[in-house]
């Protein structure tokens, strides 16, 4: 499967990192091919622009966009499987990421209404979308809290949305006592980059 990841951290020595390791080992193993935004490397722009923001919001469909979008919706179209990897900052993914999801998910590519009130997108629809996120707090505490919850329906459900067909969130928690957890973690990346498939039919 073409596999596209989204990543956010902007530090090799963090665990997240190494979480990504252990996916790309897991993908190469499982033979897929794989492209990585790594978006602090590529300083991706998370700002809008006043012009950008003034094009989303009035709906000019018919300017074009800038191109560190377009290559991004370039990888998007390729792509059978997106996977957004990311740590947990303040109960959301870091900010670079989220300027991502406002950037280039623009209006007429991403969602958009045409003249009747019908909903158009020009974003095919993909078939795995998948939000890996290591955390902090154990899963145990996000998921009492209810904020395991709003990180799925906000990822899930908003973001990941009607534009990809099936759609998990791995919640990777517990990161604060570190060697608990490490072994686990790693495990069930690695497992989940060889068998994508098999992770949907759980
Ligand atoms: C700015 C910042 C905010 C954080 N906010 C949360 C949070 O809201 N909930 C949580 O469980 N962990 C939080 N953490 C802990 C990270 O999720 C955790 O360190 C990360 O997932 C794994 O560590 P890594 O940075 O070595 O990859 C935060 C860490 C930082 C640096």
């Amino acid at each position: 499967m073409d596999i596209f990841i989204v990543y956010a951290h902007p530090s090799s020595k963090s665990f997240t990192y190494q979480i990504r390791e252990a996916l790309l080992t897991g993908l190469q193993k499982g033979r897929h091919n794989v492209e990585v935004s790594d978006l602090y490397k590529m300083d991706f722009h998370s700002d809008m622009t006043e012009h950008e923001y003034e094009q989303e919001s009035f709906a000019q469909t018919d300017l074009p966009l800038s191109e560190d979008v377009v290559a991004e919706h370039q990888k998007m179209e390729w792509a059978g499987c997106i996977i957004f990897l990311y740590p947990l900052w303040w109960s959301d993914c870091p900010a670079k990421m989220k300027g991502w999801f406002d950037r280039v998910y623009s209006v007429g590519y991403a969602y958009g209404y045409n003249k009747e009130g019908q909903k158009v997108r020009k974003m095919k629809t993909i078939k795995y979308g998948i939000a890996i996120c290591t955390a902090g707090h154990p899963n145990d505490f996000l998921e009492e809290t209810g904020i395991a919850e709003s990180m799925r329906k906000i990822m899930l459900e908003d973001r990941l949305g009607v534009r990809f067909e099936n759609k998990k969130m791995m919640i990777l928690g517990g990161t604060l006592d570190i060697e608990k957890v490490k072994n686990l973690h790693l495990n069930n990346v690695r497992a989940l980059g060889e068998h994508i498939e098999n992770y949907f039919e759980k």
